[in-house]
């Protein structure tokens, strides 16, 4: 079975130790072993040992499916206010070091235990703000959070709300915060900055504008709803001090280190074969400082020249030659 599929499947699956599916899956991990894809055996062991220790409750995703949900519109053109991404599409096969991954998982435990936490007047953390370099997964990751938990993703469309009339923009934002808020999901507000930003604004709209920010503001700290909330920027420093104390947590997504990097490699690669030439931690210290999807890039990059050249594995100069074309994008 291909290896996306297979991890897909590992990730569905959630129990005791002893059960049946579980005896199974470990069978085939050490089927995998045995024919020596030890990357992947190592990873599919990863992810049942995870699902060994979730909590497990209610499944969520069933709670969401059963309630109906509308997209509200803005009123003047009936466009979305926000865009819907489909379970089987959500990016979820992150690469992350062992330290930032359980950040993230912190939020899925926090997530699933959400009861528990009430009894005891706690809350669990909804409201994230992802922030670092472009590429490093910062729009990938709330789509696995999405994924990992079983909830429907939505992306808010900040051109819809800002392109229609300025005197309409929070009165969408409003609309949407309240839509959703008995809807247990997670909704992105991709690279959110946009809005903030534009305090500075020195036209004749900067009233309204500074009206939106705040109404966006009040939305972040008064939200109590069902999902989850998060904000993505990639421009830390010009965001406005009184945006970070709205939320519960920030998670830095950095540049991948070493092994994500040799990680990240072995993941795009496994379809392939590489010529033993390729000493994938040599590359990877060339690798040192890209973003992660640029490296992603790169190892398309060289597996797509190889199949196209009808070869039977990657070779050195499919990997050099990517390197040398895509390197520049870093900088
Ligand atoms: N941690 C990661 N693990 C695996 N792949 C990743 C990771 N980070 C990024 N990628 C790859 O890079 C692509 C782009 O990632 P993503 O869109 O999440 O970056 P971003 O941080 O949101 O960037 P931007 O600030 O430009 O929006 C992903 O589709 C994926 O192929
Ligand atoms: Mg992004």
């Amino acid at each position: 079975m291909n290896q996306a599929l297979l991890t897909r499947l590992f990730k569905s699956i959630e129990g005791e130790k002893d059960a049946p599916l579980m005896k199974i899956a470990f069978s085939i991990i050490e089927d995998e072993k045995r024919k020596g894809h030890s990357n992947l055996a190592d990873k599919l062991t990863k992810i049942l040992n995870d699902n060994l220790s979730r909590e497990l409750q209610t499944p969520i995703f069933k709670v969401a499916k059963d309630r109906t949900f509308s997209i509200p519109v803005d009123r003047r053109y009936k466009l979305p206010l926000a865009t819907h991404v489909e379970h089987e599409f959500l990016r979820h096969e992150m690469v992350l070091s062992p330290e930032i991954n359980s950040k993230f998982l912190r939020i899925e435990k926090e997530y699933l235990a959400r009861e528990r936490l009430a009894h005891h007047g706690l809350k669990p953390r909804r409201k994230i703000l992802l922030h670092g370099a472009s590429g490093c997964g910062k729009s990938m990751a709330a789509e696995r959070l999405a994924w990992d938990l079983g909830l429907p993703f939505y992306k808010v469309r900040f051109d819809t709300i800002i392109s229609s009339y300025l005197g309409e923009s929070a009165s969408n934002l409003q609309n949407l915060f309240k839509s959703m808020e008995d809807y247990p999901c997670v909704l992105l507000l991709d690279e959110f900055d946009i809005i903030g930003k534009q305090r500075n604004l020195s036209s004749n709209d900067v009233g309204e504008i500074h009206r939106i920010v705040n109404i966006l503001l009040g939305l972040l700290e008064e939200y109590e709803g069902e999902g989850i909330l998060i904000c993505t920027t990639n421009l830390e420093g010009s965001l406005d001090n009184a945006l970070f104390r709205r939320f519960d947590d920030f998670i830095e997504l950095p540049k991948p280190g070493e092994k994500e990097i040799i990680e990240l490699l072995s993941n795009t690669f496994s379809a392939l074969k590489l010529n033993k030439n390729i000493d994938l931690i040599d590359f990877s210290k060339k690798l040192n400082g890209m973003s992660s999807a640029v490296i992603v890039k790169i190892a398309n990059d060289a597996a797509k020249k190889a199949i196209i050249h009808l070869n039977s594995e990657i070779s050195l100069d499919d990997v050099n030659d990517a390197f040398e074309e895509n390197k520049a994008i870093n900088k």
